[in-house]
């Protein structure tokens, strides 16, 4: 109860999807409470502001999040995305991330290679603190975070449902 009571008031809430385990581990690093969308039912309501930390990979690889995102107010309550990769894809660096944010207008918190290092963890662990202080579930008041400079170029556009 009393760590409910401590995630709800301090914390915005965090959603996180993974495939190799990587985001997994980053997610660990990082000690924070996060809901794991769930292959075998991704169709989980957060019912209340979050963020999404998710890999990238080819769009078919991703319908789970797709899912997620589409199921009720997910959509809705989805505030900042961080985006994982790795910059050996170049141009496609955390693809996914940027296309989630182009399509549903969403802003990139913060972007980092595989699991982080302990700079990530430490800027992550920050913006957390950030938005969970001017966060509220019946507010919009939401910190604006500018988008990293290094978003480049966006080739296409996937169909993430609207
Ligand atoms: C088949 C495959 C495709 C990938 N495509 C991309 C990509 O387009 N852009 C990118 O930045 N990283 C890409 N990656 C790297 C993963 O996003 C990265 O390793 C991530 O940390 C994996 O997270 P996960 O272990 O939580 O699934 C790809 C990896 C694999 C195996």
């Amino acid at each position: 109860m009393f760590y409910y009571l401590v995630r709800h008031v301090n914390m915005v809430a965090i959603a996180y999807y993974t495939i190799t385990g990587q985001t997994e581990q980053f997610i660990n690093k990082t000690g924070l409470v996060a809901h794991k969308i769930d292959d075998m039912k991704p169709e989980y309501q957060m019912g209340e502001k979050y963020i999404l930390v998710l890999p990238s990979y080819q769009d078919f690889m991703m319908d789970s999040v797709v899912d997620f995102i589409t199921y009720k107010d997910n959509k809705k309550n989805l505030i900042g995305l961080i985006g994982c990769g790795n910059r050996n894809f170049n141009d496609l660096f955390a693809q996914t991330a940027k296309k989630i944010s182009a399509t549903l207008n969403i802003p990139i918190l913060y972007l980092l290679e595989l699991s982080g290092n302990s700079t990530d963890v430490k800027n992550v662990k920050q913006i957390i603190n950030n938005l969970s202080q001017n966060t509220s579930n019946s507010g919009n008041d939401v910190k604006k975070v500018n988008r990293p400079n290094e978003i480049g170029n966006i080739s296409f556009l996937s169909d993430y449902r609207q």
